[in-house]
């Protein structure tokens, strides 16, 4: 059987293995959502220490989406040559590169974007930094197309594919979500009506982008909140997704609000604390045909060969140890297969906010 370090085709899409680096927010771009130098250079640096795919970090596709400053931005036309000098180095390194899109729904914050939060539901959730504004019809309309747009954009910027997040309890995952969309037309209620926002994007990217551009999705296994989006949801949103056109989905879990089962989660010290979403992966993989990947706390190349070798994923996300190491899967390859070594504490985080954006605060030096 082939190794998960081995070139392989995911989708539509030929890379040099099956390492991705998941979608990491930089703070590397100024307000307007414009790549700085910094950012280019990351992502040449990880392109070159061996991953096969990097997804940019989440690209807004409608300033009231905003969320984390210093974002990526595809809202604009303006941002199409900037990006195309981007995406031009990554390439040049031999890298591809995935544009993340995303709206923050609830989650999007006022401080970055001056704009009052919208959502499915005006309804107070622990993770929201206020009460949203319920979104009309016209406004779900609008948003539709804004990320259709932003899609059209990522391509024409020379972006390898886009990747919708549907994870992580922004815009998307809040219309899956029960407890966010408390709606009573024709997008709230039974999953059925969950989906529709989410099918509608799908639709609305493939429209603008053509059938045989990769376009992937970031979605949740779980949300891992009573009485909140389940497994049992995760699998008909897997469903519809494959039907609408969908290359490859992405597994993650939970959301803010999920308190140790955050996205992102703490002190992943062992190997049986890694790949926390396996069993949701394995789940997702078996309810659709279309290659299934998996995110959270994947940290050894004997873990991650395991799990393909068991045929619970396809591909395999990592975020942390790649702020700390951008050249990672070069390290393995070169026989140094010792785990990463990052140590999970999420300081990346709040380094990320500072000038320069995200790094690693436990390495020394
Ligand atoms: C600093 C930081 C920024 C992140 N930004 C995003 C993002 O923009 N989009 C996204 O889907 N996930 C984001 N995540 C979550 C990661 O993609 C990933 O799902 C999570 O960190 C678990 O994987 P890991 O254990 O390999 O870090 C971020 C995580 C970190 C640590």
């Amino acid at each position: 059987m082939a190794s998960p370090f081995d070139r392989a085709a995911i989708g539509r899409l030929e890379l040099a293995n099956r390492i991705v680096r998941s979608a990491t927010w930089e703070g590397m771009c100024d307000e307007k959502g414009a790549p700085r130098e910094g950012l280019a250079s990351l992502y040449e640096s990880l392109a070159e220490g061996g991953v096969g795919l990097v997804v940019t970090g989440y690209a807004f596709v409608h300033e009231g989406g905003m969320q984390l400053p210093n974002g990526l931005g595809m809202h604009s036309d303006a941002l199409i040559a900037p990006f195309k000098e981007l995406t031009g180095r990554v390439h040049a390194k031999g890298g591809r590169i995935v544009a993340q899109l995303f709206h923050g729904g609830g989650q999007a914050n006022r401080k970055s974007s001056g704009l009052s939060p919208i959502a499915p539901s005006a309804v107070s959730l622990p993770q929201y930094p206020e009460v949203p504004v319920e979104m009309t019809r016209e406004d779900i309309r609008h948003l539709v197309a804004s990320f259709g747009r932003a899609a059209g954009r990522a391509k024409n910027a020379g972006f390898d594919g886009v990747q919708l997040h549907g994870a992580h309890g922004y815009l998307i995952s809040q219309f899956l979500s029960p407890q966010a969309n408390r709606r009573i037309d024709e997008y709230g209620g039974a999953i059925v009506n969950r989906l529709r926002f989410m099918a509608e994007v799908a639709r609305a990217v493939r429209s603008e982008v053509g059938g045989e551009y990769p376009v992937w999705v970031k979605l949740n296994g779980d949300d891992f909140l009573p009485g909140g989006y389940s497994l049992e949801d995760a699998v008909e949103a897997a469903r519809t997704l494959e039907r609408e056109g969908i290359d490859a989905i992405e597994v993650s879990g939970g959301t803010p609000a999920s308190g140790e089962r955050t996205p992102a989660r703490a002190g992943i010290d062992s190997t049986e604390k890694e790949a926390y979403h396996r069993g949701l992966a394995r789940a997702v993989k078996r309810a659709v045909g279309i290659p299934v990947g998996l995110v959270g706390g994947l940290r050894s190349p004997s873990v991650i060969e395991d799990i393909h070798r068991a045929g619970d994923a396809d591909f395999f996300s990592m975020a942390r140890p790649l702020i700390r190491e951008p050249g990672l899967v070069k390290r393995w390859a070169s026989g140094d297969r010792s785990r990463a070594a990052c140590i999970s504490c999420n300081g990346c985080f709040s380094a990320g906010l500072k000038e320069g954006g995200i790094r690693c605060v436990a390495a020394r030096g």
